[in-house]
């Protein structure tokens, strides 16, 4: 089977989804193609944080409503060191702006929903993909649907398949520099039924680790430990978690305590940061995580896709509304920059928070004076925020 459309789409996460979405209110047509099933990625506990530019764009395009609803929207984070804790305030450093923790699996079915009900067209559960001809300017997607061979012809790819994903595989030998960093230290994560401990996000640095408490609602938890990056989940028995996060959080007055409840979900994730340029050739455009990953310790993984995917709608617009090509071509140098400063920040975090087995005596006291002079100083605590709401989109020129 064969379809036409002007974008074909591969990967139904956040980018490819909110792609398709901005295109068809362009007027532009798109397919996209994903290999798990809708249930799948409608359920898939990730990110949880929208900056203040990511929450307005998507209410721009019409999927806040859920959002106003059910998000809830934070004036600051926590830091929490030596057993005491340091309010950062979002809106007086940053002329107003707060984030919105509302999670990733409720903007994707927003989208999806969205996407349904003007008649897009999203084909799950599709196999063996892969991107063909877009050096030249008639570009396919191949796959199978059903079992049954099916193709794609397009104007462009989007390759917005995550990080596992084929598109950013497919560019030819020497096309593309990869850039990245492993940290010695990987995140368990857990869902929890349990009242919210606190109403802002609240980051821990002890000599046990790191903690994070976030939320997904007033009666569902997402809490995060730092743990060996080969760790078994299998050494971690619900009781443990739950002594490592109440020792990791306590303050040194006793007068914190998580409220506890029972354990829905559990998992490890490693901390990576990964960028490849360009996130462009020929007629194939990468976005979101199949082009970088950041560890999750600034919050800007999701929203990275979507800066992304505002880059790449506008240069699709322009292409299709007067055939001016510039934005197109500048698209991998635009998103790139605004990148590698979500990059440096989400380094930064992860490496001021998180305990190091590598360090000497020197570089835990140098930790300890950055955690002390972030906290102190009201021009470090304005650093912080003004990257944790996001940077501005359009970067001044240089
Ligand atoms: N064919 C079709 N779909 C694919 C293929 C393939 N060969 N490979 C992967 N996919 C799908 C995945 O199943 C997934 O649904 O592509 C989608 C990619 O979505 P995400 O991984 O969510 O990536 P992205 O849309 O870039 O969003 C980035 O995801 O991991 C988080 O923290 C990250 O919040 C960030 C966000
Ligand atoms: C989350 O809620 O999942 C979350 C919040 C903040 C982070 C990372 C993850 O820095």
């Amino acid at each position: 089977m064969a379809e036409r459309t002007q974008v074909g789409i591969v990967g139904a996460g956040p980018a490819g989804l909110l792609l398709s979405h901005l295109l068809a209110r362009a007027g532009i047509d798109s397919i996209v193609i994903e290999d798990r099933s809708r249930d799948y990625v409608e359920n898939r506990i990730r990110a949880g944080v929208l900056e203040q530019g990511a929450a307005d764009m998507l209410d721009e395009a019409g999927l806040g409503a859920r959002m106003h609803a059910e998000g809830q929207f934070h004036d600051g984070i926590e830091i929490r060191f030596q057993r005491r804790g340091h309010r950062i305030d979002f809106p007086s450093l940053t002329g107003g702006k707060r984030i919105t923790v509302y999670g990733q699996q409720e903007v994707v079915k927003d989208i999806i929903a969205a996407r349904f009900a003007v008649g897009g067209t999203i084909h799950f559960e599709v196999s063996d993909v892969a991107v063909r001809d877009f050096d030249g300017d008639k570009p396919r997607i191949v796959f199978r649907k059903d079992g049954q061979p099916s193709e794609i012809e397009c104007d462009f790819i989007a390759g917005c398949d995550g990080f596992h994903g084929i598109c950013r595989l497919s560019f030819p030998d020497g096309v593309l520099t990869a850039f990245d960093r492993d940290y010695p230290f990987a995140w368990l994560g857990i869902l929890s039924e349990s009242p919210q401990a606190s109403h802002e996000l609240i980051y821990t640095h002890t000599d046990d680790g790191f903690a994070l408490l976030s939320t997904r609602s007033p009666t569902l938890q997402r809490y995060y430990l730092q743990v060996a990056p080969d760790e078994d989940i299998g050494e971690w028995p619900d009781d443990r978690i739950w002594a490592q996060l109440q020792a990791r959080t306590a303050l040194a007055d006793g007068s914190f305590r998580i409220p506890e409840g029972p354990i829905l979900q559990k998992g490890i994730t490693p901390m990576r940061s990964f960028v490849v340029e360009p996130m462009q050739h020929g007629r194939l455009f990468l976005a979101g995580d199949c082009a970088h990953i950041v560890p999750p310790t600034g919050a800007k993984g999701m929203n990275l896709a979507v800066a992304d995917i505002r880059n790449l709608t506008a240069a699709l617009v322009a292409f299709y509304r007067s055939g001016d090509q510039r934005l197109l071509d500048g698209y991998s140098a635009r998103c790139l920059r605004r990148v590698w400063k979500a990059q440096r920040f989400s380094w930064w975090m992860t490496t001021m928070l998180h305990l190091n087995p590598a360090d000497s005596p020197f570089d835990k006291h140098r930790q300890t004076a950055e955690l002390d002079y972030v906290t102190g100083s009201e021009a470090a605590m304005t650093a912080l925020a003004e990257n944790y709401v996001g940077l501005p989109f359009n970067e001044p020129e240089l």
